[in-house]
């Protein structure tokens, strides 16, 4: 997922030997497609899918992943919305095996809606939004964050997802300035949550995969290594 919603793309990679695929993010409330709509004007590519169209749309291109049914992995949606409303009716859709609650999000235009990256500033917030999702979802639930936001306890969020239900949480471990992974960041997650982690940032060849394994990952994403369409290593060797 790097702004990629294109199911073809998707399925392409997918037999690349991965056991899920995320698609998104989207924007799916009339409130977050709005702002979808502010940043296209300040001239950054968004998608633009009308609030009446976006679930159609979500249904065909998880249909495109799996119609041939030849690939068994998940297809995770990376949604922002301000309500868990959307997320649960797009949890519920046929084909969805993960909603991913998108806490990543940097556009100001997103995190003015307390949504995206802003959530992590409020860890009872989004306890309270995942804790919902998780009620009601008719699939597995994963939390996206980024690590080193100024002023965010990441372990207090880890825990915060981790108490409210989720599957998984998948962490963009960002080191400002530095060309791969803040590792210390996955390794003092793991060991104050038991949650599933899946580590993410800078992953492009098996070295750097096995690095954040080895500080604590459970499993490996990957975004801008893969806009070629192809995965520049042996996934097997993980
Ligand atoms: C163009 C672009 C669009 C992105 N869009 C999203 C998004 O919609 N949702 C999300 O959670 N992450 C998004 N990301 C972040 C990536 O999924 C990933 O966390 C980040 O690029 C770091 O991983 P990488 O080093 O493997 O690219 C985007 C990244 C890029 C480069």
């Amino acid at each position: 997922m790097a702004g990629i919603t294109d199911g073809s793309f998707c399925r392409k990679l997918a037999s690349c030997g991965f056991d899920m695929v995320t698609i998104g993010g989207y924007n799916v409330d009339k409130a977050t497609i709005a702002a979808g709509h502010r940043i296209i004007q300040r001239g950054r590519s968004e998608f633009d899918v009308s609030p009446d169209e976006i679930i159609n749309h979500i249904d065909q291109q998880i249909h495109i992943i799996k119609d041939d049914n030849t690939w068994g992995g998940m297809v995770s949606v990376n949604i922002r919305a301000i309500t868990p409303e959307p997320v649960i009716e797009i949890s519920q859709l046929d084909g969805v095996d993960v909603v991913e609650i998108n806490a990543h999000c940097r556009q100001p235009e997103i995190m003015d809606l307390q949504c995206g990256q802003r959530l992590l500033l409020e860890p009872l917030h989004l306890y309270e939004l995942v804790k919902e999702v998780v009620k009601k979802a008719g699939s597995k639930v994963s939390v996206k964050i980024r690590a080193n936001v100024p002023g965010v306890d990441e372990i207090a969020v880890s825990k915060a997802v981790k108490n409210a239900g989720a599957d998984f949480l998948h962490v963009d471990a960002m080191k400002p300035g530095h060309q791969h992974a803040d590792y210390n960041i996955i390794t003092s997650i793991k060991k104050s949550t038991d949650i599933f982690l899946i580590g993410n940032n800078s992953i492009k060849d098996l070295k750097s995969a096995l690095k954040i394994i080895d500080a604590g990952a459970d499993g490996i994403s990957m975004a801008r290594a893969l806009i070629g369409g192809c995965v520049p290593f042996d996934l097997s060797l993980i």
